[in-house]
């Protein structure tokens, strides 16, 4: 009920300001609620968008489209390479960020998908690997790059993961797999489990794990520590092609039609999140304010889950780049 109210009441609203000077990553914006984000961006003068994408293709798309309709600078968008099912991909893109940028001011962490059959992609079944674990590293590896940008121009990036309410429609059953098992028990029920409602859960779960990730996180960089902001938002549900897997019949094109936002209001809300400052540090956003996520994260255990499932994608990101991690939310 409160998730249908949202979507009737609560209109986003229409980005305004300046980015004049402000570098900008979008990962997902091919198409969706990121492509629509950057072109906000580009609307409001951004100097330079990165539009982090698999095809390259559907990049340079994206990116004449975005031009032709925003009438921005020919040098303002780039479309750079980044597969999210690919670690090295993931740690090439960080790479080239460190290396070729001079400050990055918003990052929004968007690619996401939400497959009807199970797949794996570096041993983990794909949802988790591209929501969950290729996100939260790619967070993590931007981190010292945002601290250098707010110690070097005096500014406060803000890093924004795009969440869903979804993550509060599963009872995340295992919670309460044996120690350093989660991520083991999701794989197993992924590859074991392909019935609709399984997958519906998996989506669920694999947008519930980044919120105890970012705060985590938080808690590493405190807000007062650290000069920039993680957060997360929920844009609500909009017609994409998230869903494309999946064929619901009329049925859900009717309620699709009644119910879900344009990707064009939908990412309002990203960027309403990546204006916010400290006081929404490791918080989730939807309808443009802060607002308790499940109870599974808020509730009784869920401090220990955060803890659990902080400690595997650790151990996870650890075995992908060796101290990666504590070196990057240590300073
Ligand atoms: N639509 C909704 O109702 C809704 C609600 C809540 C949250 N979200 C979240 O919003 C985000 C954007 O989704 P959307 O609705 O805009 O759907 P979308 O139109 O399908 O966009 C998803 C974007 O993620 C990219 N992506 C998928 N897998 C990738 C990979 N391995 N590497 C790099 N990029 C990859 C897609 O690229 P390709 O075009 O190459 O596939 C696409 O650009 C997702 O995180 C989703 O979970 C959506």
């Amino acid at each position: 009920m409160h998730f249908l109210l949202g979507q009737f009441l609560v209109r986003p609203p229409y980005p305004t300001g300046s980015y004049a000077g402000k570098t900008i990553i979008i990962t997902g914006s091919n198409q969706g609620l990121g492509k629509e984000a950057a072109r906000h961006y580009a609307r409001l003068g951004a100097s330079r968008i990165i539009l982090a994408v698999r095809s390259l293709d559907k990049g340079h798309d994206a990116k004449h489209d975005i031009e032709h309709t925003t009438q921005c600078g020919p040098n303002t968008l780039q479309v750079w390479q980044l597969d999210m099912a690919s670690y090295s991909s993931v740690c090439q893109f960080a790479a080239r960020v460190r290396s070729e940028l001079d400050r990055v001011d918003i990052a929004l962490l968007n690619a996401g998908l939400a497959p009807a059959r199970h797949a794996v992609a570096e041993g983990n079944e794909v949802l988790f690997t591209v929501n969950c674990i290729s996100t939260v590293l790619l967070a993590v590896q931007l981190v010292p790059k945002l601290q250098a940008t707010a110690a070097r121009f005096s500014v406060r990036p803000v890093m924004c993961l795009t969440s869903s309410v979804a993550h509060t429609f599963t009872p995340f059953a295992e919670k309460s797999a044996p120690e350093g098992q989660i991520f083991a028990a999701l794989n197993k029920r992924a590859a074991t489990d392909g019935s609709y409602g399984a997958r519906e859960d998996l989506y669920s779960i694999s947008k519930l794990l980044p919120i105890l990730a970012v705060r985590a996180m938080a808690e590493k960089c405190s807000a007062s520590k650290a000069p920039i902001t993680i957060n997360l938002a929920d844009p609500g549900l909009c017609w994409s092609g998230l869903a494309r897997d999946f064929s619901g019949g009329v049925g859900n094109w009717l309620f699709m039609t009644v119910v879900a936002r344009s990707t064009e209001v939908g990412s309002r809300t990203l960027v309403h999140a990546a204006a916010q400052g400290p006081e929404s540090h490791g918080c989730y956003l939807s309808g443009c304010q802060i607002e308790e996520p499940s109870p599974v994260i808020t509730g009784p255990g869920g401090k220990e889950l955060q803890e659990r499932v902080w400690k595997e994608l650790v151990t996870q990101l650890e075995a992908i780049q060796p101290g990666g991690t504590t070196n990057a939310l240590s300073g």
